[in-house]
């Protein structure tokens, strides 16, 4: 297997390397004398800290494959209702947006979720193609507060959305319809269970897709089949690009650690690569925010060459066992929850129902523009970011640091392969 694998890297090296070099015959520095100043580090950032638990909930349910989800959409809609309770209900919904380390940009929990929310909206079209909605939809619930409706709408972007009065057959079909307009006409995968909607529940609902635009395309001619080694061996599109990038080795925990830039540099992706083929447990239960700030910090620019599946992730989620176990557990409750902001005829009725997410990333080959304009990159002795097995994925926004997505690989869909060992 590792014989064969390397003659593959082999010979796609050279001609890489060809064409990493042959747009320009102007001379330039391996690096630029200042790289670019870096986003703000994930410690003291809510969208990464909720990010990090709620994954780590997420994945240990073993069964999980293919995990997607965006922290800050989750943020910002426990930000948004968070608003409208009071008593222990609000302070366990704050205690999920704390941060271990206090922010450095100063400024509580929520503003640095609304400043993140509008910095990517901003980004839209540019560094990437990005749909998304939140919408709070209540159950037969009491008259909300205007202040609560305008409060959420103006920071947190979520919307006020009335379920109808029929079944939960109806109110899961009015949720998919939200969802595709979310989704911008995607069609969101199903829910694995039914949404049982009682009088006076509300249901935070959240749907993302994205398409990042890399600042460097990949080629299409550099883009082949090769082997996916995941859950099962299949065949995909794997696409390459020998560049500089920020790049860090672990050699401890033998984990490769790469940013790349998108296009305007107004986002980035970073990817977590193990150096050998096996399942992400063992790079999962290391994650912690001192970790990943510290990976982030250390990478520098070096010449790599990547080598990347092209694939969607698609997740939907239902967050509330992994909300609870992070200390959510009044909202959920008719009697323990204290809704009065939400609505002032709140109590014994108004309840959380469900936290419920769609998002999906698309990992293709395109750049925001043709890369003519910019400066040739001079590749000497790249290391190889080969990625045909399990990896994490992060979409951070560069102004603020903010965790858009996070997600992993564990399975490409493909021509499924024998296995050859
Ligand atoms: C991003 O831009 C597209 C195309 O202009 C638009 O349809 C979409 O609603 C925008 N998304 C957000 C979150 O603003
Ligand atoms: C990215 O963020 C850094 C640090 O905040 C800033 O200096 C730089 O101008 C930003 N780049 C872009 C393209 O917005
Ligand atoms: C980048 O890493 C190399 C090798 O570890 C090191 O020698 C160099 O000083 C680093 N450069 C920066 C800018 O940190
Ligand atoms: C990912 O999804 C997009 C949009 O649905 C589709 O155009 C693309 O071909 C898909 N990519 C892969 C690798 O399946």
């Amino acid at each position: 297997m590792l014989p064969r694998l390397s003659v593959y890297i082999l010979i796609s090296l050279p001609v890489l390397l060809v064409q990493g070099s042959s747009a320009d015959k102007k001379k330039s520095p391996a690096a630029p004398a200042t790289p670019p100043s870096r986003p703000p580090a994930p410690l003291g950032d809510p969208s990464w800290a909720l990010g990090l638990r709620l994954y780590q909930a997420l994945r240990s349910d073993s069964s999980s494959v293919n995990t997607v989800f965006s922290p800050l959409l989750v943020a910002s809609s426990l930000g948004a209702l968070g608003g409208g309770s009071a008593g222990t209900t609000a302070s366990q919904f704050q205690d999920l947006l704390k941060t271990s380390s206090p922010a450095k940009t100063g400024g509580h929990a929520g503003e640095l979720v609304s400043r993140a929310l509008e910095s990517f909206a901003k980004a839209n079209g540019t560094s990437f193609h990005l749909h998304t909605s939140s919408a709070l939809f209540s159950k037969q619930a009491p008259p909300f507060s205007q202040a609560f409706v305008k409060d959420s709408q103006a920071r947190f972007r979520v919307q006020h959305q009335p379920l109808g009065k029929g079944d939960s057959k109806a109110d899961l079909k009015q949720l998919h319809g939200w969802v595709k307009a979310g989704l911008g006409g995607l069609e969101g995968a199903p829910l694995a269970a039914e949404i049982q909607a009682k009088a006076g529940a509300l249901i935070l609902a959240s749907a993302l897709s994205f398409k990042g635009l890399w600042e460097r395309e990949f080629s299409e001619e550099s883009t082949d089949h090769r082997t996916f080694l995941g859950k099962k061996y299949t065949k995909v599109m794997m696409m390459h690009r020998a560049g500089l990038y920020r790049h860090h080795e672990d050699m401890e925990n033998m984990v490769q650690v790469l940013e790349v830039p998108l296009w305007q540099g107004k986002a980035s992706m970073v990817f977590l690569l193990p150096f050998h083929v096996e399942s992400l447990h063992r790079l999962e239960k290391l994650l912690t925010l001192e970790l990943l700030s510290k990976w982030l910090e250390k990478t520098n620019i070096s010449s790599v060459i990547i080598s990347l599946p092209k694939a969607n992730i698609t997740s939907t989620l239902s967050l509330q066992k992994q909300l609870s176990a992070l200390g959510l557990t009044d909202a959920w409750d008719q009697n323990a929850a204290d809704f009065s902001g939400v609505s002032d005829k709140s109590k014994g009725k108004v309840h959380l129902g469900a936290v419920l997410q769609w998002a999906s990333l698309e990992l293709a080959a395109q750049s925001g523009k043709s890369d003519v304009d910019l400066e040739e990159e001079n590749i000497e002795k790249p290391k190889l970011f080969y990625a045909d097995h399990p990896f994490i994925i992060f979409v951070r926004d560069n102004a603020t640091g903010a965790l858009l997505l996070m997600g992993a690989l564990d399975h490409a869909e493909g021509e499924a392969l024998h296995d050859e060992l």
